[in-house]
């Protein structure tokens, strides 16, 4: 099958270079011919340090490059099989490209959006045959993330939705099946990692280095937030936040940090500008911790409960399967741990409790306990019975 790219950005040449490698003729186009050549060059030399490094032979790598044809207009999707769409991340752009695109594409083609955020469901309205329409939502770097978010819109034909998995799947991809809702699972379920950390650091209950210590010594995360927020972007990531808080109308849980708000108008963007939460300049000083045991446990189990919270949460709402849930936090995003399963080894009720003394503390609406998760206190189930699995909450979404 011939694949389509549109958009040769971060993404879009990602995902050529993943559809190339697994055998795909590819055809990746953009609308600025600077992004397209800049995506050739940059195709070219992953393959060849590839090659440098010894992961791919030679003939390999030129194979791959090869499959991929850089061209200079969409006429080029006509016998595509899958178009995936990673351009600019804007709706009323993305409609019109996808009204578009059906002109051109043969009528079994299914037509798949990459984006991180907007509803799938909408994109797909603009189309004549919606029921093709699919979001296929992959991480950054496209190649070397194993997860793959598939989002069927409510048009979406089970047909489409089942050979869209088949196909992402024999990429050597790790699928899961989430509801068409604002930050699918991973950007939504992830939100508390960094907004409780934020939270922590505004109360002055710790500094970011204790925080970030916190979080990698004691709960066991490859990164601590701060530097993970330093890492991402300061101004992609607060855009993350505002963009799901909104879509969410506004539901406190997801309320963006003043804190994060001005670094990113201040221009301290993080690592790429050489300043975030940290100083990246040569020869600064990295801070200290506070290690202290018991603070660092305190910290590490509010944000854990609060994304344990989050993730019970997305289950409640049948967003995605249980397996699905914890797969995407594990693969998507390396937690140490799947975030149900961590609920069930430090023991439903006692996450209960942490959530409503936090609740009762500050009396806000974002401290809320998951309906799911006070239930199942109630009845004293876990998510994953020992010895033989029992369902709990959403059986109706699985990865397929
Ligand atoms: N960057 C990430 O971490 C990430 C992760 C997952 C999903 N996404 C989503 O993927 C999409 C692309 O993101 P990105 O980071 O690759 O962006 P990017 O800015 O790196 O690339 C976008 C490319 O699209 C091109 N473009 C814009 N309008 C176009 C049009 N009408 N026709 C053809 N080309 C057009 C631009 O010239 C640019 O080269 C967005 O929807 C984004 O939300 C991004």
């Amino acid at each position: 099958m011939i694949i389509g790219v549109l958009g040769s950005g971060s993404m879009g040449s990602g995902i050529a270079q993943v559809a190339a490698s697994a055998g795909h003729e590819v055809r990746l186009y953009d609308n600025n011919p600077d992004a397209l050549i800049r995506s050739r060059d940059k195709l070219l030399k992953i393959l060849n340090r590839q090659v440098e490094k010894g992961r791919m032979d030679d003939a390999t790598a030129k194979a791959i490059f090869g499959r991929i044809y850089f061209v200079d207009n969409t006429f080029a999707y006509s016998d595509c099989g899958l178009v995936i769409e990673a351009i600019v991340e804007n709706l009323k752009i993305k409609k019109a490209v996808f009204e578009q695109l059906e002109d051109i594409v043969s009528k079994d083609c299914i037509l798949a959006s990459n984006t991180s955020s907007l509803s799938i469901a909408s994109i797909a309205a603009a189309c004549d045959n919606p029921s093709r329409v699919i979001g296929i939502h992959f991480f950054n770097p496209a190649p070397l993330m194993k997860l793959v978010e598939i989002i069927p819109a409510i048009q979406t034909s089970a047909e489409v939705l089942d050979r869209a998995t088949k196909l992402v799947n024999t990429w050597g991809k790790l699928t899961v099946q989430t509801k068409d809702t604002p930050g699918f699972i991973v950007n939504r379920v992830a939100r508390p990692f960094y907004g409780e950390a934020l939270r922590i650091l505004e109360e002055g209950l710790a500094d970011v280095a204790t925080i970030d210590w916190a979080m990698t010594q004691i709960a066991g995360f490859r990164m601590g937030p701060f530097t993970l927020m330093d890492y991402i972007g300061n101004d992609i990531n607060y855009t993350v936040t505002e963009t799901v808080f909104k879509a969410f109308y506004y539901d406190p849980r997801y309320r963006p940090a003043f804190t994060q708000k001005r670094l990113s108008e201040a221009g301290y963007l993080g690592r790429k500008t050489g300043r975030g939460y940290y100083d990246y300049t040569e020869g600064a000083e990295k801070p200290a911790p506070v290690e202290n045991q018991q603070l660092g446990e305190d910290i590490a189990w509010r944000i854990v409960v609060m994304l344990i919270n989050e993730a019970a949460d997305a289950l409640f709402w049948n967003v995605a399967s249980r397996e699905d849930i914890d797969l995407a936090m594990t693969k998507g995003v390396n937690y140490p741990k799947g975030l149900l399963q961590w609920a069930d080894e430090k023991g439903i009720e006692h996450c209960v409790a942490t959530m409503d003394r936090l609740h009762h503390e500050y009396l806000e609406d974002r401290y809320r306990c998951s309906p799911l998760l006070r239930k199942m206190a109630r009845d004293k189930k876990t998510f994953y019975p020992k010895g033989e699995k029992e369902e709990v909450g959403n059986t109706n979404t699985s990865q397929a």
